[in-house]
Order: structure tokens, then sequence, then C-alpha cells
């Protein structure tokens, strides 16, 4: 009976010293860390899609505002750092990867209050990268070159998902870099939006 209860006792502390081992594992590892914000962001995203349905999210989170007129051109980043979205007609802007997106329509993650409101105006990129929403209050150009493969791909894939979603708005200037002319564009096409990219160096 009693080495019964001790087995019991010893399986209780087991099982703790296992959940401590593992707590310990993952909020001690930057990159678990970084890995559990991931799965708990898709799972938030696949219970929300099931409980609302496709389009029901917009209409009851978003209260109807008029839609800005398209903006197409380059920033510096100081330019960049008036838009966002405290100024009187609330547009925000973020640039990813050498290139800047009008995510006003987003505006419940990156305008004032937001979780993201750090990114608002400023170039996202490196916070991106490293899971980090402290506010990069440079204001030179940051060319990422210090970046690992796997951040760069990181910042990429980030990139593909402002793509999808945001309207292009022109370029992030390098320092001394001219701004590009879109006078003559259609505005309806994408042709510039590799214009920023940083390439695979
Ligand atoms: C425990 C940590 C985190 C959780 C639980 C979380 C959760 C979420 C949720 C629920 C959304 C809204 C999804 C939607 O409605 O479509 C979201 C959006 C977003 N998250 Fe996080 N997040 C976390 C950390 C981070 C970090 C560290 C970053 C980057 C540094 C980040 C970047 C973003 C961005 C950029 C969006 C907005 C995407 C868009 O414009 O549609 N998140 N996150």
């Amino acid at each position: 009976m009693e080495s019964q209860q001790n087995t019991v006792e010893a399986d209780a502390t087991a099982d703790s010293s296992f959940l401590a081992a593992a707590f310990r594992e993952i909020f001690y590892s930057p990159m678990n860390l970084a890995l559990l914000s991931i799965i708990c962001f898709l799972v938030y995203k696949i219970v929300r899609d099931r409980c609302e349905g496709p389009g029901t999210r917009d209409l009851a989170q978003q209260p109807a505002e008029p839609e800005l007129p398209k903006l197409r051109r380059d920033f510096t980043v100081k330019e960049l750092r008036a838009y966002d979205g405290n100024q009187p007609d609330g547009r925000v802007l973020v640039a990813v990867n050498g290139n800047v997106y009008d995510v006003t329509k987003g505006k419940r993650f990156y305008g004032p209050g937001g979780p993201y409101a750090t990114f608002a105006g400023r170039d996202a990129s490196r916070n991106l990268a490293t899971f980090s929403v402290v506010a990069n209050d440079k204001d030179d150009y940051d060319d990422l070159s210090d970046l690992g493969t796997m951040e760069m791909d990181s910042v990429r894939d980030w990139e593909m998902q402002f793509k999808e979603k945001y309207e292009f708005v022109g370029k992030l200037l390098r320092n001394g870099e001219q701004p590009t002319n879109y006078d003559n564009d259609s505005n309806d096409d994408d042709d510039n939006i590799d214009a920023g990219t940083k390439k695979d160096e």
C-alpha cells in the first residue's frame, strides 16, 4: 500500500519536473518563443475564421472610414515618419524590405494604440525579422546587411503578406537616393513593386 503511494508521488514529481523543464525550454529560448508566437497566431486565425466566417470580421470591427486617395511616391526614412496615423488624414504607412505600403485599412494593428503602432511611419523590416515591437527610431536607411538568412527569409515572408493585403506606395529611399517620378504611372499596376526590395546578396 505504502509502496503504491510512493509510486504515485514519484509519478507526480516526475510530471511536474517534466512540465517545469518544458516550460523552461520554451520560455528561455528566443527561437522557441518566436515559434510559440507563430503557433498562437495561426491557431487564433483558424479559430477566428471558423467562428466568424469570411468577410464578417472587417464589417464588425472596423468603422467605415472614407477611403483616402491612392498615394504613389518614394520616401526617405525621415519623410515616412509623418505617416504614423496621428496626422489629420490618419493615413498609416509601413516599410518592409525596402518597399512602402499603405496599411491604413489595417489601422487596428498599426494605428495609434494598436498592438503594432510602433511600426507605423517606420521601416518595420528589422522588427519583423527579430520579432520585436520596440520602436525603431533611427533616421538612417537600414540595409539589413547584418541579418542572417533565416531572418531575411522571415522579412521576405512578411513582405509577401503585406504585398497581398496592402497597397504598394513606393520605395524607401537609401541615404542620398533620388525619388522615382511616378507621374506617368497608371497607379493600378505594381510594376515598381520590387524597386526597393533588397536583393539576395
Ligand atoms: C505572443 C505573441 C503574439 C501573438 C499572440 C500575436 C497575435 C496576433 C494576432 C491575433 C493578430 C491578428 C490577426 C488577424 O486578425 O488577421 C496578429 C497580427 C499581426 N502580428 Fe502578431 N502576435 C504576436 C506577436 C507578434 C510579433 C512579435 C510580431 C512582429 C514583430 C507580430 C507581428 C504581427 C503583424 C505585423 C500583424 C498584422 C498583420 C496584418 O497587417 O494583417 N506579432 N498577431
